[in-house]
């Protein structure tokens, strides 16, 4: 059954890129959890979004089912969320073609994301890299999403589609609320080796900690984070500041952190001792994910089980859209 529109809807996807890392999961799907449990949820892979970076077709199914495999061992209960692909449902694009029609140029061509996207990939600068922020309003607004759980960076994708929303129903009749970003409680996490940069898979192995790693590999990486980077300056250092803040994201114990602060105040902190039991912290919240997704791979029917609910859930409010959409342009 589809929600009924009286609901709150939250929507929020994620690029198949392959595995996150814990800034990844601390910052967007930590929060999607739980939020699952007060709203109506949809969570997406969002594959269209994913082919305006040159890929090999050959990888893109299992990145995908990669994502899906993270979005379930992470929490996100299909009982209480909807989970699907985005191509499985054109209307997205369809939209997407309709907003396309109505927003400024000028709007696109200063994103942040566009502006930095052409100059990583300057040999393959196509409009999808362009429009992929209408793709997103189009995302958000088919489901007349009134929240958007996202990290800090897609801030301005999310306020561009309050512009979309608010030119669509100016033009041709109130259709959409305007959808708020939802930023994450958890501050930023940064690099190992560089912490006044964000954590990032592309920076090298030694910057970031994955979250199917395995625990050896992950105390190792936290064992030799950089802490002394501002060596004799008066603020606490980068390093420790982030492996502080990893420590409290992680959920370890009030009374821990405040008792190695404590000797940090007193100048008695030994790193090593810091960097252990934020590896102890880390592992633990990593194990149970770990081990849900080992015994999310042995059962592949369940997998595409969800999908199909998703699908089906989310296909039925699409639609619905869609005619409204069309009758209000005059396509109906
Ligand atoms: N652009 C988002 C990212 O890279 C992914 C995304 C696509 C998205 N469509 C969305 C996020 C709709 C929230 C809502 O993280």
């Amino acid at each position: 059954m589809p929600p009924s529109t009286s609901q709150k809807i939250l929507f929020s996807g994620m690029q198949p890129t392959g595995e996150l890392h814990i800034g990844n999961y601390l910052g967007a799907l930590k929060n999607w959890v739980a939020l699952q449990h007060e709203y109506e949820c949809f969570f997406t892979i969002v594959d269209y979004h994913a082919m305006t970076i040159e890929y090999d077709p050959k990888d893109m199914p299992e990145r995908v089912k990669n994502l899906i495999l993270t979005y379930l061992s992470t929490g996100l209960d299909p009982e209480k969320c909807h989970i699907f692909i985005q191509s499985h449902i054109p209307e997205h694009t369809e939209l997407a073609w309709i907003f396309n029609t109505i927003t400024p140029l000028g709007e696109l061509e200063r994103m942040t994301q566009f502006k930095d996207k052409s100059d990583q990939h300057r040999n393959n600068i196509n409009a999808g890299l362009l429009t992929y922020p209408v793709l997103m309003a189009a995302d958000i607004l088919l489901y007349k999403t009134i929240g958007v759980p996202v990290g800090e960076d897609q801030t301005q994708h999310v306020e561009l589609s309050r512009i979309v929303a608010r030119k669509f129903n100016k033009l041709f009749g109130k259709t959409f609320p305007e959808p708020k970003v939802m930023l994450t409680p958890t501050p930023r996490i940064m690099s190992l080796a560089e912490p006044e940069k964000k954590m990032s898979k592309s920076r090298g192995e030694k910057h970031y900690i994955g979250l199917f790693e395995d625990p050896d590999t992950i105390r190792k990486k936290i064992m030799s984070a950089v802490t002394d980077s501002s060596a004799g300056a008066k603020k606490m250092p980068a390093g420790v500041e982030n492996l502080f803040t990893i420590l409290t994201a992680c959920g370890a114990e009030t009374s821990l952190v405040a008792n190695l602060m404590e000797h940090y105040n007193e100048k008695t902190l030994q790193y090593k001792d810091l960097k252990s039991a934020v590896a102890d912290t880390v592992i633990a919240m990593v194990e149970p994910i770990q081990t849900k997704r080992k015994n999310l791979e042995q059962n592949p029917g369940y997998v595409t089980e969800v999908i199909m609910n998703g699908t089906e859930t989310a296909r039925a409010i699409a639609q619905q859209t869609i005619k409204e959409v069309k009758q209000k342009c005059g396509l109906l």
